[in-house]
């Protein structure tokens, strides 16, 4: 695990998108694994500013996300489908019908967990897998567990989840419970992984993604177990390094 540590959110932003924009240069039709959330959002501002610049070429490029709340449709304004139309797809020449999104709504979301394995599998893999982490170590939606799912599936979120999610719905009664989320064994094949945090809240959580152990409980500690991981960093989320 490589770590960088930048003085400020900007700079760590700009740091990922680097290493993104890498990906699609060496590779055009590269799959790029992407997550929604706040620790993202600086990284695909900046890859819209390279796009627009003539800097990056999506045309061939092909995407597929972490997780979506379970019940949210894709015009849900807070649906990770919704985000990253909004922070990324919208602005770039990718086509729309090489995105993927987990569905969250659906008769049978377990059929449909299985089939989005099957597609990561049709894609070829994921060249590049961009996460964020929670404040308790989850990846994804992979929430701290006795044991961790290495498929799709349907994930229970846990109540410090719901919390920190709450601030971007109207309260926290209207936070979807459930998610899917792409398990363990998915994120763990992509060939490279960019872990990008920010601010306070996440120090402990990175704190363990340096110590020497691994453990279901804080879930991002299994990526000490893949060969390619850059953590990136401002120096709030580096502070305890
Ligand atoms: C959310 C998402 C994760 C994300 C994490 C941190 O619940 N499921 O994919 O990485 O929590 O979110 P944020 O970047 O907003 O702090």
């Amino acid at each position: 695990m490589k770590f960088k540590i930048f003085e400020t959110y900007e700079e760590a932003s700009a740091y990922s998108a680097e290493l993104l924009a890498e990906v699609i240069r060496t590779k055009r039709d590269a799959v790029l694994g992407l997550a929604t959330g706040s620790s993202p959002e600086g990284m695909y501002k900046e890859i819209i500013r390279r796009y627009e610049a003539g800097e990056i070429d999506f045309s061939q490029v092909k995407s597929i996300n972490l997780d979506e709340y379970v019940g949210l449709t894709g015009d849900h304004d807070q649906s990770y489908r919704y985000f990253m139309d909004t922070h990324l797809f919208n602005h770039v020449n990718i086509n729309k019908a090489n995105t993927h999104v987990p569905q969250g709504v659906g008769q049978d979301l377990a059929a449909l967990a299985k089939a989005y394995d099957e597609l990561i599998e049709n894609l070829g893999g994921i060249d590049v897998q961009v996460l964020g982490i929670g404040a308790n170590g989850h990846i994804g939606f992979n929430e701290p567990e006795h044991e961790l799912h290495l498929k799709t599936h349907v994930a229970e979120l846990k109540p410090e989840t719901i919390e920190a999610n709450a601030r971007f719905f109207e309260s926290r009664d209207d936070v979807p419970t459930k998610a899917v989320t792409m398990g363990i064994g998915a994120i763990l094949s992509a060939k490279k992984i960019i872990l990008i945090a920010s601010g306070e809240s996440k120090a402990e959580a990175v704190k363990a993604l340096e110590d020497d152990f691994i453990s279901t409980h804080v879930p991002a500690t299994l990526l000490k177990l893949h060969a390619d991981v850059t953590v990136v960093l401002d120096k709030e989320a580096a502070s305890l390094l």
